[in-house]
C-alpha cells in the first residue's frame, strides 16, 4: 500500500525523506515523490517506478530543505504515472498532500470544486482533491483548512500536508489507515509505517483513527475528533534495524521463513507459566463469557484467512465449540447472523487490512465481542478489538506472509486450548499432550529446515511448470490452501488447492500426463485415504511430490517425490507442513527469475477495498 513520509527538522529533509520511502518499499507501490519547501515555495518531484527513478529525477538539483513530504503510491484512483503519483498540490502550488486510502466521494467533491471554485484538475486521482480543497479553504491557518476540507471527505485515509506559507508545520490526519508521529531531538516525523523512521527515532506516538497531528520541529501536538488537544504516551519502538534488513539471506522471505522457529517460541512461551497453563495477555474472556458465547466467526483474508481455517479445526476438536470461517470481503456484505453472543476473531498479520477491519466494524456494530489475532502493535485492527492476542513474529517484510501465518497458527491452538480448558471440554492429560507436542514444535522446524537444500533440488526440477495441484485431507485442506497461495504469489505459476476427496467431483478431469500434484499426507487417521488418492491421480499420469510424516514410509511406493516433516501428533501437524511449502514455493520463484519480496501487483497490506 502507500507509503507516507514527512519530517521538519534541523536536517536535510529531502534525504531522510527518500530514504525514509525506501524502508517502506516492501509496503508495494507503482511511483514516488516528495514535495519540499524551498525558498518560499513548495517544490514538488515525482516519478512513476521505483524511488530509483525519482533519485535520478533529482540529481543534482538542490532540494535542501528543513521540512518536506513523501509518498510511495499503490495506485487506486487513477492509473501509475507521473502525474498521479504524490504529492499532489493545491492550484497555486502553494498546499502540497501526500495521502495513503480512498476518498469515496471523491467525485462529487471534484464537481463541486469546478462548480464553486472552477478548479482544472491535472490528475485522474481523489488526492488531488485532497490538495485542492484545502487550497480553497487556505487563508494563512492551515490546520483550520485542513479541518474545513476533512469535513467534507468521506472515506479511509491518512494523510500529510505542507504549506508553502507556513513551513514551520506539518499538519496530518488519520481516518482508518495507519498514521505515527516519530520524536526526534529538533526535529520531528509522521509516516505510515515504524521502519520508515526506525533509522532516525525509536520514540513514537501511535496515532488513534479521527486524530490530527500538528508537528513542528520542537512539538508535536495531537488533536482529537473533538479537536481538542489529547496526551499520547510514548511508544518505544525496540525492532532492532537490522530486523527490517535481509541479514544475509538473499531476500526478506526466506529470512522471515528461518525465523519461524523463534517466532513460533515467542508466541508459544511467552503466554505459558510455570506449569504451562496458559495466561493469554490481552484476552479477558471469562468461563461466563464464554459459555454465553453461541456463534464464533474467524474472519480474515489471503493468508489469515488460512490460519482460520486450521483455527477452525483446533477450536473444534479442543473446545468442541462450533466455528464458522469466511473472508472478510465477503462476511461483510452477506448480513451474517451476529448478536452479543457471537465472538468474531479477526486475523490480520498487517492489522490494516481493510476488508478485515471494515468485517470487524460490522461485527461490532452488531453486538459482538471482537477478539483479533495481529502481528503489529497498535495497528487499527488491535485498537479496535476487545482483546488482542498478539502474534510476536517480528515486522514481517516480504509481502508472502510466512512467519505471521505460522505464529497465527499458534494463535488459534493457544486460544483453542484456552477456551477447552475453561469449558473443561478436554481432559489434563490431553491438554499436556497437546501442549507438549506444540512446545516441541520450535526445535523439529529446525530440523525441518535442514532440508532447504534437498527442496531446492526438488524446485529445479519443477520450476517449469505452468500449473500445479495441493490436494490434502482434514488439516491439511488449509495448508493446501496456504501452500497454493504461495506459490501463486512469488512465482506467478497458476496454483490450485482442492480437498483431495472432492478431486473425483470434478476436478479429476485436469489430471493428465505430467500434471504436478503436491499430496499432503500428513495426517495419520487420513493416510490410507490419501495414498489412495495418490494412486487415483498417478493413475492419469500425474507427477506426486508427496508430504509424510517422517515414520509413514509406504508413500515412496506411491509418490515419484515425498518431503518428510518430523514425526508429531496429528493435532499439530499443519505448523510444520506449511514449512516445506513456503520453501518450495521460494526456490521455484527465485529459479523463475520473479521478484519474490515485492511481487507484481501485490502489497503487504491491502487497505482498500
Ligand atoms: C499473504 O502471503 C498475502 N500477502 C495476503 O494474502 C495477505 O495474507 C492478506 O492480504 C491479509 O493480510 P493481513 O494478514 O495483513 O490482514
Amino acid at each position: 500500500m502507500c507509503g507516507i513520509v514527512g519530517y521538519i527538522g534541523d536536517g536535510n529533509a529531502k534525504d531522510i525523506i527518500i530514504d525514509g520511502l525506501k524502508r517502506l518499499e516492501y509496503r508495494g507501490y507503482d511511483s514516488a515523490g516528495i514535495a519540499v519547501h524551498k525558498d518560499g515555495n513548495l517544490v514538488v518531484r515525482k516519478h512513476i517506478g521505483r524511488i530509483s527513478n525519482l533519485e535520478d529525477m533529482i540529481q543534482g538539483e538542490n532540494l535542501d530543505s528543513p521540512v518536506g513530504i513523501g509518498h510511495t503510491r499503490w495506485a487506486t484512483h487513477g492509473a501509475p504515472s507521473d502525474i498521479n503519483a504524490h504529492p499532489h498540490s493545491s492550484r497555486d502550488g502553494r498546499i502540497a498532500v501526500v495521502h495513503n486510502g480512498i476518498i469515496e466521494n471523491y467525485v462529487k467533491l471534484k464537481q463541486w470544486l469546478r462548480e464553486n471554485h472552477n478548479i482544472e484538475f491535472k490528475s485522474e486521482t481523489d488526492t488531488e482533491v485532497i490538495a485542492q480543497l484545502i487550497g480553497v479553504f487556505y487563508d494563512g491557518d492551515l490546520l483550520d483548512a485542513v479541518y474545513k476540507a476533512v469535513d467534507m471527505m468521506e472515506g479511509a485515509y491518512a494523510i500529510g500536508v505542507i504549506a508553502a506559507d507556513e513551513p514551520d508545520k506539518i499538519v496530518a490526519v488519520r481516518r482508518d489507515a495507519p498514521l505515527i508521529v516519530g520524536l526526534g531531538n529538533n526535529c520531528n516525523f509522521i509516516a505510515s509505517d515504524i521502519p520508515a523512521l526506525l533509522k532516525h527515532v525509536r520514540k513514537i506516538y501511535l496515532i488513534e483513527n479521527n486524530e490530527t497531528v500538528v508537528i513542528t520541529k520542537n512539538s508535536a501536538k495531537i488533536l482529537n475528533e473533538e479537536r481538542k488537544e489529547v496526551k499520547r504516551d510514548v511508544f518505544n519502538v525496540t525492532w532492532d534495524a537490522d530486523a527490517a534488513e535481509k541479514e544475509g539471506y538473499d531476500h526478506f522471505m526466506l529470512k522471515e521463513i528461518h525465523e519461524q522457529p523463534k517466532g513460533i517460541y515467542e508466541t508459544l512461551m511467552r503466554r505459558l507459566d510455570e506449569n504451562d497453563s496458559i495466561k493469554l495477555d490481552g484476552i479477558t474472556l471469562t468461563k461466563e463469557e464464554l459459555d454465553k458465547i453461541n456463534k464464533i466467526y474467524i474472519v480474515a483474508c489471503g493468508t489469515a484467512y488460512h490460519a482460520g481455517l486450521v483455527g477452525k479445526y483446533a477450536i473444534e476438536k479442543f473446545a468442541k465449540i462450533p466455528v464458522e470461517v469466511d473472508v472478510a470481503s465477503e462476511f461483510r456484505y452477506r448480513d451474517p447472523f451476529v448478536d452479543e453472543n457471537t465472538l468474531f476473531i479477526a486475523v490480520s498479520q498487517s492489522g490494516e487490512t481493510l476488508d478485515t477491519l471494515a468485517a470487524l466494524r460490522e461485527a461490532k456494530s452488531k453486538g459482538a465481542r471482537i477478539l483479533s489475532v495481529v502481528n503489529v502493535v497498535g495497528s487499527s485492527v488491535a485498537r479496535e478489538s476487545d482483546d488482542v492476542f498478539y502474534t510476536w513474529a517480528g515486522p514481517e517484510i516480504a509481502v508472502a506472509s510466512t512467519k505471521a501465518y505460522t505464529t497465527q497458527l499458534i494463535c488459534m491452538y493457544l486460544i483453542a486450548l484456552y477456551m477447552a480448558v475453561l469449558k473443561g471440554s478436554i481432559t489434563e492429560d490431553y491438554y499436556k499432550f497437546v501442549m507438549d507436542e506444540l512446545k516441541a514444535l520450535p526445535e523439529k522446524l529446525e530440523e525441518l529446515l535442514k532440508k532447504e537444500k534437498d527442496i531446492e533440488e526438488i524446485a529445479k526440477s519443477q520450476y517449469k511448470r505452468e500449473c500445479v495441484f495441493f490436494i490434502g485431507r482434514g488439516s491439511d485442506v488449509g495448508v493446501s490452501y496456504e501452500g497454493s497461495l504461495k506459490l501463486k504469489e512469488i512465482s506467478y505459476i497458476n496454483s490450485f488447492a482442492i480437498a483431495a476427496g472432492e478431486l473425483k467431483h470434478g476436478t479429476i478431469a485436469l489430471i493428465e500426463q505430467g500434471t504436478l500434484v503436491i499430496a499432503l499426507a500428513t495426517q495419520d487417521k487420513l493416510y490410507d485415504k490419501m495414498l489412495s488418492n495418490i494412486q487415483e491421480v498417478k493413475a492419469r499420469g500425474a507427477y506426486v511430490i508427496g508430504l509424510a510424516k517422517e515414520s509413514n514410509k509406504e508413500i515412496e511406493a506411491q509418490a515419484n517425490d515425498v518431503i518428510y516433516i518430523p514425526d508429531c501428533a496429528d493435532e499439530v501437524t499443519p505448523i510444520l507442513a506449511v514449512v516445506p511449502l513456503q520453501i518450495l514455493a521460494y526456490y521455484i520463484a527465485k529459479l523463475r527469475g520473479c521478484d519474490i519480496d515485492k511481487p507484481k501487483n501485490l502489497a503487504k497490506s491491502v487497505t482498500v477495498e
